[in-house]
């Protein structure tokens, strides 16, 4: 056993792999996907044109971009296999994150390059996944109120086919622009907790399904993904703007964390949160509501948490991507149960995109732990003990 190494407890501070993909600086509100930053992704790029960024490293041209999108909408259709399966767990009333974790899992039976691993074949594979990701969660908004599946179209982008399969509505381009800025947010975050389980996974040379597998199952924690349902239920619970003041002491002085607000790496307002901030004025603006009402309760939660956070001396505390998006989703009609499988399908890219990253320099992850018990104990039979 030797003497007691240091500790890195949850990994904290540790370094495993370099990265062109995404940079965070924390203590300055900044955020980068292959250098270019999130305000200006947001507001000029789409979900395609990110995933293309990170697969290849820089922007496509008009026809690379033409045909990655076509390749993408090719490879939104889900098998009836898979449909079956989530329609089955929908009946059983399994979480809409394992249901999209097995209909993934299940997916790479049906997929002809399983064993290929080139970089191209796994880029291949990963559009695949990212593509049919929507498609599952659409199936299973279908199906747990009873309604039939509706195909995907093929005339539209990424994010707004989602809401066509959900709603058998066309959206507006507002409406799919709202989804697609959500879903270039949560494409890529450095090294995460659903990160870090796709890579341990892919070093071990598991093929690229597993690997998403993993992220899927380590985001659906409620430490990482699930913060943005508990954000929206927060809402509901205070219920008005009015009753935001006693809410938040109360829920100070009993310890309770505000959902949405604090960051391991954010030590200043998440950028993506500002960004979300911004476009949820214009949603609750456009689509009045129960959006308008979350979001008149979230500003005003964000300025009386801002100011009593501050007094208690935490000043780190700020809102994170998570304390926004409730009130988008809910004016896309998209309810709070799904909102964790909305972070997944986006992050597919980020998963894919760092293992693809990390297998070409691939170093099976293979950490200590120093063992703290008895040695050379006494084997008692089982009959007698
Ligand atoms: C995200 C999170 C886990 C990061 O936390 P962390 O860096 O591990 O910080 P710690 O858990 O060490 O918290 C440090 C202090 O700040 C407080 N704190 C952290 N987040 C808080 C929040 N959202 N509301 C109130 N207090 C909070 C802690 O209670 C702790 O106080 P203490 O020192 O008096 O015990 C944490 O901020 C959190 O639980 N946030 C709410 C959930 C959420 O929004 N998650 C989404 C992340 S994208």
């Amino acid at each position: 056993m030797g003497e007691k190494p240091v500790i890195n407890k949850g990994l904290e501070g540790i370094y495993v792999a370099e990265t062109k993909l995404s940079y965070i600086d924390g203590e300055n509100s900044r955020l980068y996907y292959v250098g270019y930053s999130i305000e200006d992704l947001a507001k000029y790029s789409t979900y395609e044109e990110v995933a293309f960024l990170l697969y290849y490293y820089r922007l496509p041209t008009k026809s690379e971009y033409e045909l990655f999108k076509a390749v993408m909408r090719e490879s939104r259709e889900v098998p009836d296999e898979v449909l079956s399966i989530v329609r089955n767990m929908v009946r059983r009333r399994a979480h809409p994150m394992d249901i999209l974790r097995t209909a993934v899992s299940s997916l790479s039976a049906l997929d002809p390059e399983i064993d290929q691993r080139s970089r191209e074949a796994d880029i291949r594979k990963a559009l695949r996944i990212l593509s049919k990701a929507p498609s599952i969660i659409a199936a299973m908004y279908r199906f747990s109120r009873g309604l039939d599946y509706i195909e995907p179209r093929n005339d539209l982008d990424h994010a707004a086919n989602l809401i066509y399969m959900m709603h058998g509505k066309k959206p507006s381009e507002f409406e799919a622009k709202v989804l697609d800025t959500i879903f270039i947010l949560h494409a890529e975050h450095g090294m995460n907790a659903s990160t870090f389980a796709s890579l341990v996974t892919a070093s071990t040379l598991a093929d690229i399904y597993a690997a998403v597998v993993s992220g899927i199952s380590a985001l659906k924690g409620p430490l990482h993904g699930g913060a943005a349902e508990a954000a929206y239920w927060q809402y509901k619970e205070i219920g008005s703007p009015d009753n935001v003041e006693a809410w938040v002491k109360n829920a100070l002085d009993k310890k309770r964390r505000i959902m949405g607000m604090g960051h391991r790496v954010y030590k200043s307002y998440d950028p993506r949160a500002k960004i979300m901030k911004e476009l949820d004025r214009e949603v609750a603006s456009k689509f009045g509501g129960e959006a308008a009402q979350l979001y008149s309760i979230a500003t005003k939660l964000e300025e009386v948490a801002l100011r009593e956070l501050s007094k208690r001396g935490k000043v780190t505390i700020q809102p994170n991507v998570d304390f926004y998006t409730p009130i988008a989703y809910t004016a896309l009609g998209i309810p709070p149960e799904l909102f964790t499988t909305i972070f997944a399908a986006s992050r597919i890219v980020g998963w894919t995109a760092k293992v693809i990253e990390y297998v070409e320099n691939n170093r099976l992850i293979r950490p200590l732990d120093y063992y703290i018990g008895e040695l050379d104990k006494k084997y008692v039979p089982l009959d007698q003990r």
